[in-house]
């Protein structure tokens, strides 16, 4: 069927509903380049401003994973599962997280992004290690999957192609803030990516796409009933993005981080939401009453797991990561408890720090970053070290330096979310 794009537009724009066959053919035409770009902008702002049910959601989404291929895993002996966070800083869980969950009997077949803006990306981070490839072929990552249990590899051009072209064109528009598109566009390339079960970390506060608890909610809510419509079991925990996960920002630190977590150690907060995520990763693949997360942390099959997966995408996991050849202290201004260090503050310094790109084509400092020496609730003495800044020129200082201005406090009750704020099924 062919409709007028300006009828569609028109039909949006008054408060209507869009039939199937309209959101099959405007999603398809604008992928073929027959809806002009403006033509789409102009639905977009209209879906921005109007809102879609959740049966113009789950079509919208379905005709977005029609655009391209659906990777298919059927071939594998283990259920798969997997995980999306809408992204924050010092968000390196998936690094950990997936070889656990592989070390307990899923299959974890993680198609992840690059980092854009003040929040890093999973590529970015794994990329800091020696030898370590993104790009797989499908063959490739069924391979990895089969020694490993896990992949984390780049999404190809042939996975959801209407998205990759739409989100391109909100980007640019105003667009992005809108409910149902960010949770068609998330959830049209995690159902391409096949996977069997899913679990959603959406992020609430400064640091994240969503600011407030009721707006993260609401995501968490749509993406569910997309998951849900699409016949994948899909959970969502809304976990709190208020101030950094663990006490590393930035690509190697994370990584660094994210290996002490897995030989056992590592800060409590990337702990708990990993054990937390993995429970959940399992449960919803129907994997329960085997091995539990906390104890693959322990006895060491969570870092196995690792190991055979970053060798198998070409990486040596016991290669000294990239090191900064700049560092620069922040001081405790006073003696007290340290009651507020606000993510966006340290996201936008490590980002200026060299960290993140702020074009898609810009390349990252792998050994740029930030850590923490003190969380939200420790008592720290004057002048004693809050964050380090890593870079690999000291120039870059400054302007990191004016993002932190106002970005943390010492004195007064800590301000803090629970880490996790609510569990959504
Ligand atoms: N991430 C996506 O993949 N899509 C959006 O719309 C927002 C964040």
């Amino acid at each position: 069927m062919i409709f007028d794009a300006v009828d569609v537009i028109r039909t949006k724009r008054d408060g209507g509903s869009l039939s199937p066959e309209q959101i099959d053919w405007a999603v398809d035409a604008y992928t073929q380049g027959t809806i002009a770009e403006e033509q789409m902008a102009s639905l977009a702002m209209a879906i921005l401003l109007r809102g879609m049910t959740r049966a113009e959601v789950a079509r919208w989404t379905d005709a977005m994973i029609r655009s391209g291929e659906r990777m298919d895993w059927s071939r594998l002996s283990r259920p798969t599962t997997d995980k999306h966070s809408t992204g924050g800083v010092g968000d390196k869980i998936t690094l950990p997280l997936a070889p656990t969950v592989a070390a307990c009997g899923a299959a974890v077949p993680q198609l992840s992004g690059r980092g854009l803006g003040h929040t890093g990306g999973t590529l970015d981070k794994l990329e800091s290690i020696p030898g370590w490839r993104a790009s797989l072929s499908n063959e490739e990552m069924l391979d990895v999957l089969a020694k490993a249990g896990a992949v984390v590899c780049a999404a190809g051009s042939g996975l959801a192609p209407a998205d990759r072209k739409l989100y391109a064109l909100r980007d640019v528009t105003g667009t992005v803030e809108s409910i149902p598109l960010i949770a068609s566009s998330i959830m049209s390339k995690k159902i391409a990516e096949g996977t069997g079960a899913l679990v959603l970390d959406v992020k609430a506060g400064s640091g994240a796409f969503m600011k407030n608890a009721d707006d993260a909610r609401e995501l968490a809510r749509t993406m569910v009933g997309i998951g849900t419509d699409h016949g994948v079991r899909t959970v969502a925990l809304l976990t709190a993005m208020d101030t950094p996960l663990g006490r590393a920002v930035g690509n190697a630190v994370e990584v660094t981080e994210s290996v002490e977590v897995l030989a056992g150690g590592g800060p409590s907060d990337v702990v708990e939401l990993t054990v937390a995520l993995a429970r959940e990763m399992l449960a919803a693949a129907d994997l329960t009453g085997g091995k539990d997360p906390a104890e693959a942390l322990r006895d060491g099959s969570a870092m196995d797991a690792w190991r055979l997966m970053i060798t198998a995408q070409g990486g040596d996991p016991d290669a000294a990561l990239p090191t900064p050849n700049e560092s620069h202290d922040v001081l405790a201004p006073e003696s007290g408890v340290l009651s507020r260090l606000d993510a966006y503050g340290v996201g936008v310094a490590a980002w200026r720090l060299g960290a993140g790109r702020a074009r898609k084509e810009d390349p990252v400092s792998h050994a740029a970053g930030i850590t923490l020496h003190a969380k939200p609730g420790d008592t720290v003495r004057e002048g004693q070290p809050l964050l380090t800044l890593h870079a690999d020129s000291a120039d870059r200082f400054e302007r990191a330096l004016e993002a932190l201005e106002g970005a943390y406090e010492v004195g007064g009750e800590p301000e803090r979310l629970p880490l996790i704020i609510d569990r959504i099924a």
